[in-house]
Order: structure tokens, then C-alpha cells, then sequence
């Protein structure tokens, strides 16, 4: 069987002012009429061999979870909450622990809950090859095409060619992150595709590369598990052994060092929507390229993301803007520059 595990713990910073530590973008309705979190759960209807998800989330977002899963009428296997963030590593750990529960030989479907895929036919069958590679005791990567040296992302260089439906590759090497020039060499290569930040793998091989290359991170999120409490809503794990663990995604902690890595290529029309500018990227235009949610009057606007929460915004003459207004905060930024929001949030946080 395959579990769905659902990452939900990220803060998604760079959507401020939408996006707070009380409510992330993962929770909120961006794209569609349902969340990015709700929509990521529904895309899987239709997959085969598929166990019910479970959703490792912030300890804080607990409520809020359950009732988004109740309104697209999805039961849980379990919601898995942290007391504390510590990045996907040991989140994907316990996931593993709680997985292995149900079967010793679970394979792991580990979804962002944050993304977009745009071509759902083709991500199932990606996922099917996933699955496949799996068996063979393999973590398997999906890889997106990349159109720009972005650091934000993992690289992937495309080993041998292996078998199968979809076109798959051993992983010569996985580089999270790199520095401009570094991504710009791996770009002009063409051997490179960019991670896209969901794997598969089965929960004992994951948990056995975890404790071979991140030997703390394993134990802490061994501890928590066993230590903690576990009824038919929630898995809890023990706070003092979570909070012991080193904070890492799974991307530095095994990914770069495991050499069972496998990559099927993912031409799904995959986003991570991780930036305002890329928000709106992803969303069809109006005629002059605008898009524009809520109550808003712009003439002589092009290209630019207008989101009105609570009050009527008005925008005349701007062109590759974004304009966000809530209750308590407005941003304006120019969409070159919505990567840097994160810096309001860092402001915000000294200030207080
Ligand atoms: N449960 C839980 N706990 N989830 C978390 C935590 C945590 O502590 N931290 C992050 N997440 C969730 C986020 O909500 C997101 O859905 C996912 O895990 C990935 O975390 P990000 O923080 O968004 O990672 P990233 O975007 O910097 O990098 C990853 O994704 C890229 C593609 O978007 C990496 O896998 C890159 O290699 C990849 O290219
Ligand atoms: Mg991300």
C-alpha cells in the first residue's frame, strides 16, 4: 500500500501578508476555491493501492486540519502533530514510524502540502513508476525540467537510464540548493532537473538512510514516537525527544548523501507557488493580464496581482506589481521582488 504522508508544517513566509504562523498558505484557498492543502489530498483520488493519508502538521494547526479534511470528506489515517518544528527530516520520520504500524513494508507517497500540478493524469502515473523503483528498496525523486537557475531548489543530475513506463534515471548527484553560479553551470549542462520536493520510498528504507547519514535526527524521532501518545484523531509524539532532534529537511539530511536515489521525470505542470509573483504566474490572467481577487477597480493595470481581503483597492497606471490588502496589513511590491517578502516578516519579528 502506499501512504500518503502530507507535509503541512511550513510557515510560508514569502505570502505575508496572507500567510501567518496562525494561518499558512498551505490552509488558504489561493489558487482554486480550495485550499493548496485540500487540493493536494484530492489529486490523489484514482490512485491505486493508496492507504488513507496521513497529515504531519504543527501541534497548533491540529483543529484546523481536521476541519479542512472534513469538508472534502477525507478520514485520516491520522493527523501526526509536532510539538515543534524541526523541518521535514525527522517530520518524514515520524510519518515512517507511524506508517510501519499499520505495515512493516509501507511505501511512502511524501507530498508538500503546498503545490500545484496541473496535469493530474501524468503525476498518477509518475507516482506509479515511483512506486515501482520503490520496491527495489530505491527513494525515489520526481524531476522538473528546469527553465532557470533558481537557488531555491534541489538538482538533480540524471544518472544511467532505468526501466519503465515514464522516463526514470539513477541519481548521479543531489545538490540542495546551490549557489547562483553553481545552479547557473548546472542549468547550461542540460543533466539537471529540479527537485521537486516529493518523494517515494518505502518507510523502513528511509528510516534506515536516516539513521545511517543523520544518526541523531533518527533517534530523537525514534524516541518521540515511542514516547509519545497515540489515539484515533492524533498521533502525539513526545515533546522533550521531538525538540532533541537537529532541525534539517530530508534534502540535506539523506538526499545528498544516500546513493539509492532514483529520479522519474515529472512533466506535470508542477508549481511550488512559493512566491506572490509565482502565485500569479500560475493563475490564468485577464485581458490585460491581471489578476484580481476581491473587491478592486484598476484601470490602466497590467500584469499585476491585486488581492483585496476587507476593504474595496483601488489601482490606476501599474504594471508587474502585487498588492496584497488584509484587516491589518498591505503589502505593495514589485513581482521581481516578491521573493524578498520575507524580509517584512523578519522585520515584523524583530520589531515585536
Ligand atoms: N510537517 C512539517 N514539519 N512540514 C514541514 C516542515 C516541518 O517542520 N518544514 C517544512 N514543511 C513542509 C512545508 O509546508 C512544505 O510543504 C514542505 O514541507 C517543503 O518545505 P519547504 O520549506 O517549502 O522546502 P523548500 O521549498 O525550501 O525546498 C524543498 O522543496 C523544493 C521544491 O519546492 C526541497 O525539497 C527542494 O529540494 C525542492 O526543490
Ligand atoms: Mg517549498
Amino acid at each position: 500500500m502506499i501512504y500518503p504522508i502530507i507535509l503541512s508544517g511550513g510557515s510560508g513566509t514569502r505570502l505575508w501578508p496572507l500567510s501567518r504562523a496562525a494561518l499558512p498558505k498551505q490552509f488558504l484557498p489561493l489558487v482554486t476555491d480550495k485550499t493548496l492543502f485540500q487540493e493536494t489530498l484530492l489529486r490523489l483520488s484514482g490512485l491505486a493501492d493508496l492507504a488513507k493519508p496521513l497529515v504531519v502538521c504543527n501541534a497548533e494547526h491540529r483543529f484546523l486540519a481536521a476541519e479542512q479534511l472534513r469538508e472534502i470528506d477525507i478520514s485520516p489515517l491520522s493527523l501526526v502533530l509536532e510539538p515543534v518544528s524541526r523541518n521535514t527530516a525527522p517530520a518524514v520520520a515520524i510519518a515512517a514510524f507511524a506508517a510501519l504500524e499499520q505495515s512493516a513494508d509501507a511505501t511512502l507517497l511524501v507530498l508538500p502540502a503546498d503545490h500545484l500540478v496541473q496535469d493530474v493524469a501524468a503525476f498518477h502515473a509518475a507516482i506509479n513508476q515511483a512506486a515501482e523503483l520503490a520496491k527495489q528498496d530505491k527513494l525515489v525523486t520526481f524531476g522538473i525540467t528546469p527553465d532557470s537557475a533558481a537557488t531555491g531548489f534541489g538538482y538533480i543530475e540524471r544518472g544511467v537510464a532505468l526501466e519503465g513506463a515514464t522516463a526514470s534515471y539513477a541519481v548521479a548527484r543531489f545538490v540542495e540548493k546551490p549557489d547562483a553560479d553553481t545552479a547557473q553551470r548546472f542549468l547550461d549542462s542540460g543533466q539537471f532537473f529540479w527537485n521537486s520536493g516529493m518523494f517515494v520510498f518505502k518507510a523502513s528504507v528511509y528510516l534506515q538512510e536516516l539513521e545511517k547519514f543523520a544518526p541523531a535526527i533518527y533517534a530523537a524521532a525514534k524516541a518521540s514516537w515511542h514516547g509519545g501518545k497515540h489515539d484515533l484523531d492524533f498521533s502525539r509524539v513526545d515533546e522533550a525527544a521531538f525538540a532533541a532532534s537537529p532541525s534539517d529537511s530530508i534534502d540535506y539530511a539523506v538526499m545528498e548523501h544516500t546513493r539509492s536515489a532514483a529520479m522519474v521525470t515529472a512533466d506535470i505542470g508542477w508549481d511550488d507557488v512559493g512566491s506572490w509573483d509565482a502565485l500569479a504566474a500560475a493563475i490564468p490572467g485577464d485581458a490585460n493580464g491581471n489578476v484580481l481577487r476581491g473587491d478592486i477597480f484598476a484601470p490602466q493595470t497590467k500584469n499585476t496581482y491585486i488581492r483585496a481581503e476587507s476593504r474595496m483597492v483601488t489601482a490606476i497606471g501599474l504594471e508587474d506589481m502585487v498588492v496584497v490588502e488584509t484587516p491589518d496589513a498591505v503589502l505593495v511590491a514589485h513581482k521581481d521582488f516578491s521573493q524578498n517578502v520575507k524580509q517584512a516578516v523578519e522585520y515584523l519579528k524583530q520589531a515585536e
